[in-house]
């Protein structure tokens, strides 16, 4: 629920970028996409639609309990992307990330400090901490752990 949340507010992309195979009426508006037409789908803009994710500005990894995943469309939260050329690597990343914090946490102690900041550059293709640099306290535990 952690992580998935984590890809909620912080998509490694901002967008998918598709194109229209063919003409495409767009139901209930008076829109033709047509054949040729390059279309990107704002990951960013449908996670942080309130629409689907209330308060989205507030990290809860409680949306993504089973009962509150019920309650969404699909296609409104998409960190792997949709379809034919949905993520191959969706499995492989999440053990990656899962491991990768595990490892960590079981060695180090992890906190916000005063100069950390989680907002995104907007102007990066790939979600990036604004001016690249994410700062955080990082504290070794007296542990014999791996
Ligand atoms: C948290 C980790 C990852 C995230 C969030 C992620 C996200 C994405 C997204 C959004 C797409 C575009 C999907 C679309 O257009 O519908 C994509 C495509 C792809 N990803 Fe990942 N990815 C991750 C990890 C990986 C890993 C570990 C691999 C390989 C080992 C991988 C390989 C690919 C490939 C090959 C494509 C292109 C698929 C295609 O066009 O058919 N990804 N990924």
């Amino acid at each position: 629920m952690v992580v998935s949340e984590t890809l909620r507010m912080y998509p490694p992309l901002g967008f998918l970028n598709r194109m229209a195979t063919k003409n495409y009426k767009v139901p209930k508006y008076d829109l033709v996409i047509e054949e040729g037409t390059p279309v990107y789908i704002s990951i960013l803009g449908l996670h942080y639609d309130a629409e689907y994710f209330p308060n989205p500005d507030i990290f809860d990894p409680e949306r993504f309990k089973k009962r509150n995943k019920r309650k969404r469309p699909s296609g409104v939260y998409l960190p792997f992307g949709e379809g034919s050329h949905e993520c191959i690597g969706r499995r492989f990343g999440l053990i990656q990330i899962k491991l990768t914090l595990l490892m960590i946490l079981s060695k180090y102690e992890v906190e916000s400090c005063a100069k950390t900041s989680v907002k995104i550059d907007p102007r990066e293709p790939m979600s990036l901490p604004l001016n690249g640099v994410l700062y955080l306290n990082v504290r070794k535990l007296n542990t014999n752990a791996i």
